[in-house]
Parts: C-alpha cells; sequence; structure tokens
C-alpha cells in the first residue's frame, strides 16, 4: 500500500508569522488562570504549543499530531515539553484536561457533530476547549482548487479529493453541540487580510495544507500542470496591488467552549 504523505513542516513555517496570529488571538480569549493540563491537539511544528506554554508557565503543556516531521520539528523547538504522535480521530482523555487547544486542525476532521462533544467530554470541570479553524471554502483560493481539480486530465484522481473535504457547520450547530455537551459557549469569525508577495506567495500558502488532497495524489508531472492551472485561476481572483502584493482575505472560525 502507498504510504499517506507526511505534512512539509518548512514549507507550513515559510508563513509562520500569519499563521501564528490566529492561534494567539484565540489563546487571548481563553478565560482560564491557573490550568494545571493543556494539551494542543494537531500541534504542528510547535508555533501554537509554544504560545500555550508561554501563557500558562505554571501548567503542563503537551503537544499531539499525527505527522513525524511535524513532531520532530516541535520537539527540536521546545525541548522540555512532551510531544505525542496520535489521531484526534480517535481521541480521548479520561482524567480530563483543562484547556484542549486546537488551532488549525480540526477542518480536516469528519463528524463535527460528533467530535466537539467528545472533545468537550474530556475537559475537566470549568475546562476550556478552544478552537480555531478556516471557513474560506467559497473564498477564490478554494473554489479555484475544485475548478482546476474538475477541468483537468487529472479530473477522475481528484473526485474523492474534493468529495473529502471537512464540512464546516454552521454557528448554530456549533453551539448547540456544545450546550448540549453542557458548555457555555462563545462564537466568532475573523476576516484575515494578508499582504503576500503575489499570485506565486497564495500558491506556496496553501501547498502545505488546502491544496494538500489535490496534489498528494498526482504523479510530479501532473502536480506541475495542475499548480500551473490553480496558480492562472488565482492570478484571475486576486488583483495585483500598486506595490505587487496580492490581497488574501482569509476568513477563520473560533470557538471557545467552557464545561460547567
Ligand atoms: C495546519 S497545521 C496546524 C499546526 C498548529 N496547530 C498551528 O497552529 O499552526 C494542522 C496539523 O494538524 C495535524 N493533523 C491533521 N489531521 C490530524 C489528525 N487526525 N490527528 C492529529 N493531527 C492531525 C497535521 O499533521 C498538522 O500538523
Amino acid at each position: 500500500m502507498k504510504a499517506k504523505p507526511d505534512w512539509d513542516a518548512a514549507q507550513y513555517l515559510r508563513f509562520e508569522d500569519e499563521r501564528t496570529r490566529p492561534p494567539a488571538d484565540l489563546l487571548a480569549r481563553v478565560p482560564l488562570s491557573e490550568p494545571k493540563r493543556c494539551i494542543d491537539l494537531g500541534c504542528g511544528p510547535g508555533n501554537s504549543t509554544e504560545l500555550v506554554a508561554a501563557r500558562f508557565p505554571g501548567a503542563v503543556t503537551e503537544g499531539l499530531d499525527s505527522s513525524p516531521d511535524m513532531l520532530e520539528k516541535a520537539r527540536k523547538r521546545l525541548p522540555n515539553l512532551s510531544f505525542v504522535i496520535g489521531d484526534v480521530n480517535s481521541w480521548s482523555d479520561a482524567a480530563g484536561y483543562d484547556l484542549i487547544f486546537a488551532n488549525a486542525v480540526l477542518q480536516w476532521l469528519p463528524d463535527h457533530q460528533g467530535l466537539f462533544p467528545r472533545l468537550a467530554r474530556s475537559l475537566t470541570s470549568g475546562g476550556c476547549l478552544a478552537v480555531q479553524m478556516p471557513n474560506n471554502l467559497s473564498e477564490p483560493s478554494h473554489v479555484s482548487m475544485d475548478e482546476a481539480a474538475a477541468e483537468g486530465p487529472w479530473a477522475h484522481r481528484l473526485a474523492n479529493a474534493r468529495a473529502s473535504k471537512a464540512v464546516i457547520g454552521s454557528f448554530s450547530d456549533y453551539r448547540r453541540w456544545l450546550m448540549e455537551a453542557g458548555c457555555e459557549v462563545d462564537i466568532w469569525q475573523t476576516t484575515y487580510v494578508h499582504a503576500l508577495a503575489g499570485h506565486d506567495a497564495i500558491v506556496e500558502w496553501f501547498k502545505s495544507t488546502g491544496l494538500k488532497p489535490y496534489i498528494d495524489p498526482l504523479p510530479a508531472e501532473e502536480r506541475e500542470a495542475f499548480l500551473a492551472s490553480y496558480r492562472e485561476k488565482i492570478a484571475a481572483a486576486y488583483p495585483l496591488e500598486p506595490d505587487g502584493k496580492v490581497l488574501l482575505r482569509f476568513p477563520r472560525l473560533f470557538i471557545l467552549a467552557v464545561r460547567g
């Protein structure tokens, strides 16, 4: 069987400043003063874990991720913290965490109606689940992925890629699911506007995340042709600013749930 393509930590970290801003904004709203146990689910290269550990130096903070490459980077970055390999799809914890932090990971997982209450049940009483997910499937950046996938000779190969995208629920869905799990819920959405160096930068940004389900299944030659077709659509959708930059609009959904 073909090995599942791993995440590429170096490619992900090319936009580290921009990618670390949403977890900082999320953490700023976490209403805890002295949590004892914190976990960063989908910790990636440790950028979000570092924020959690710095905000709560008295807590034991751990990271969990399914990618060996990401975990290797995280361990190098934060050698005093514990990082474990694991799958959030099957994760739960009976002892309970005071903070479950999940920045930019749950959008990759199916069945949010089952997942969010399950995560809430792994909180201590008064514990907080803090989630941020991109909510950008209707943006040109993502519509262009589907269009490029449907138009090329790779269409049959990418049929599942389009279908396997996680479904992001409505504000009302998350509020209801988490309230039913005994939580107080706070939800907001922010559109970040990233001034990037040009159209290629948009392609590079998504190569390590949203484009993965499209390019991972393709052989090298088709991958390049697919990316060229995607880039053409991006160039048409994002006008150049007078200084040569492009403005990437990036809506992100934030959810805080505190268990009663
Ligand atoms: C976009 S990165 C987010 C990294 C970091 N949390 C941050 O704030 O920048 C998504 C991470 O989720 C991990 N991931 C994806 N699906 C996962 C799963 N089912 N279980 C655990 N980790 C997963 C990936 O390996 C990747 O490191």
